[in-house]
């Protein structure tokens, strides 16, 4: 009874604690898994990075597609999923932590399902990340002010210039 108890309450933690800082794990339909990969468009060998990536299914999708895949992943059952689930594909891989903390790897496609609140920040964040140009796919929600340049199943396509390097002389 009490394993029972504890589980329940580690379940609770893992879930509701990721509400502190991110949206709730829902997952991302069929439809929109194939509609967003259309829309970001890469190129076998190119690079998606998943924020939020739950239990890894965009993540399997595109490394199907040949893509490199990067996914971060804060609830660290749905990482140990993701992870368990991606493991065969070399070209995969889940990082568990808060991708709002994290230094991005160079990508050239960005995945997310989040919610409304995030967007503007994360709309701060890509900017200040990306050198490169980088085309960001959101699912369900859009980014505040900022020109949609495709949308398919209720999936939105934007696209970043990057911002230049400075090189110190
Ligand atoms: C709406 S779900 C989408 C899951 C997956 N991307 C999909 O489309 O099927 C959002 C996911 O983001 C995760 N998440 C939220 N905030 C996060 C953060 N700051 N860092 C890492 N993961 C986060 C949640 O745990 C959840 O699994």
């Amino acid at each position: 009874m009490t394993w029972l108890l504890v589980l329940g309450l580690a379940l609770i933690i893992c879930f509701a604690g990721v509400l502190l800082v991110g949206a709730p794990y829902v997952p991302t339909l069929t439809p929109q898994v194939k509609a967003a990969l259309e829309l970001a468009d890469l190129r076998p060998g190119q690079t998606l990075l998943e924020l939020g990536c739950g239990d890894g299914k965009v993540l399997i999708a595109a490394a199907r597609a040949d893509l490199q895949v990067v996914g971060y992943e804060l609830n660290p059952i749905l990482a140990l999923i993701a992870w368990v689930r991606v493991r065969k594909y070399p070209h995969a891989r889940v990082v568990w932590g808060d991708f709002w903390r994290a230094k991005w790897p160079s990508a050239d496609g960005i995945f997310v399902f989040l919610h409304p609140r995030f967007m503007a920040r994360l709309d701060k964040k890509i900017v200040q990340e990306n050198t490169n140009f980088v085309k960001l796919v959101s699912f369900a929600f859009v980014v505040p002010g900022k020109k949609i340049v495709q949308e398919k199943n209720g999936v939105y396509l934007y696209t970043y210039k990057g911002r230049p390097v400075t090189i110190k002389a």
